[in-house]
């Protein structure tokens, strides 16, 4: 057998592990493709059911094909009520990425589609993981807050539905659309964390729900999605302008990390944050409070320019950054701010879980298994020998 050649401590960056038509992320030129677009032509041309249906079915819809699409999704805005009970049942501080990740495990639970492993009950899941996702984020937070659950209003588009479910007021068009163009920017992003781990779970033939449920997982972790809410954090300890370039030395003289800065793929700006930054100014200022905004413009130029100093490189804003303090200016409780990425995401996580099922770009579908390389020196070069319990 030919022998594997071990590659190490890389986090598997640059090996193309799969191939997929979904999306395409060029690093060195800052650009990011759905199907064939490039991002900066979709944002603000399209709506997140637009986005999700291009993401699923490789095209844009026609009107009739959004009228339908939007038809499914509504149908299936709600959850069992078991579901409701359970959230009801746990800790009122438990973590949100951990209750989506649970309601994912429920949802399979009440899904009879959930033991059929087909084309068309997998794409019947995927509609109604799109559609429950925010359902189950909304309800959380109200119920964590002892009120009821907002129910769905079957007239709204999918982003304004959400806010409205989250606070009971219905926003206004600026407000849902500014949201609805960060839910397009987050809904896909080739081979993330989050979606290998959905594409690694999918390759054994596990269902949509196992698979989704783990890159809820994966992207709850700070160096990947949980990247959000650390920024607003971060933003929060600094606490104004005048401290941000103190914060952003310290911080790189003590090893630290500065949240929302960097990208695994980008060495470019990332075009996402080109989008988020104006949108995070203009609801500063609609509200008079352009505190935060203004702290991550400084906060940006000041790692810019300390990066350079004293790494000899630049560093740049990935799609955490401006998020984080727009979320807040619309009023969604930091902790919120993963899950809401989550709701959006689902759009490609459920996209790959499709090809990596049932082809597409791939020739035939392949069970993952990668090699490691065994460094365990507990006895030497040797084996070691079995101890009995009383001889130990
Ligand atoms: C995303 C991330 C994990 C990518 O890490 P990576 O692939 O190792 O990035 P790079 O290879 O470009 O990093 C190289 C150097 O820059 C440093 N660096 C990268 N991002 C940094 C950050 N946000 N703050 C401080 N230093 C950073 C690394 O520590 C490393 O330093 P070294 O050369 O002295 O060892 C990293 O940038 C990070 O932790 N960012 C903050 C978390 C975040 O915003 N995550 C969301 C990503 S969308």
């Amino acid at each position: 057998m030919e022998e594997c050649k071990p590659i190490l401590n890389t986090g598997l960056r640059g090996f193309k592990v799969a191939s997929t038509k979904i999306s395409d992320v060029d690093g060195n030129a800052g650009k990011l493709v759905y199907r064939g677009y490039l991002i900066k032509e979709l944002a603000g041309k399209i709506s997140f059911e637009e986005a999700a249906y291009l993401i699923l079915y490789e095209k844009l819809p026609s009107q009739d094909e959004l009228d339908r699409f939007n038809a499914l999704l509504v149908a299936e805005r709600q959850v069992p009520p078991e579901l409701i009970a359970s959230l009801e049942s746990r800790p009122k501080d438990a973590l949100p990425m951990d209750i989506l990740q649970a309601g994912t495990a429920m949802l399979a639970n009440h899904d009879p589609d959930a033991k059929e492993l087909s084309l068309e009950a997998v794409n019947r899941m995927a509609i109604k993981l799109i559609a429950k996702f925010p359902i189950i984020v909304a309800a959380w937070e109200r119920i964590r807050n002892n009120k009821k659950p907002v129910e769905p209003d079957p007239d709204l588009g999918h982003s304004a539905n959400f806010l409205y479910m989250l606070s009971g007021t219905v926003p206004d068009d600026e407000l849902a659309g500014f949201f609805d163009v960060c839910m397009v920017l987050h809904a896909e992003h080739s081979f993330n964390a989050s979606t290998f781990a959905a594409r690694e779970v999918a390759s054994t033939r596990a269902h949509i729900y196992s698979a989704v449920a783990a890159g809820v997982g994966s992207l709850s972790g700070e160096l990947h999605g949980g990247a959000n809410t650390r920024v607003m954090e971060m933003l929060m300890d600094i606490g104004s302008v005048e401290k941000v370039e103190e914060y952003v030395n310290h911080l790189l003289e003590t090893g630290g990390i500065i949240m929302g800065l960097g990208h695994a793929v980008y060495s470019t700006d990332d075009p996402r944050a080109h989008i988020l930054a104006p949108m995070s100014k203009v609801m500063g200022e609609r509200l008079g409070d352009t505190r935060w905004y203004e702290m991550s413009k400084r906060l940006e130029l000041t790692a810019k320019e300390a990066f350079r100093r004293k790494k000899g490189r630049d560093i740049y804003v990935n799609v955490d950054f401006y998020s984080a303090s727009l979320y807040y200016y619309m009023g969604i409780p930091t902790d919120l701010f993963t899950p809401i990425f989550a709701i959006s995401r689902i759009a490609g996580w459920t996209a790959h879980v499709i090809e990596e099922q049932f082809g597409g770009a791939a020739p035939k579908p392949v069970l993952y298994r990668p090699d490691s390389q065994y460094i365990g020196d507990y006895c030497g070069p040797d084996l070691c020998e079995f101890v009995p319990m009383e001889e130990r």
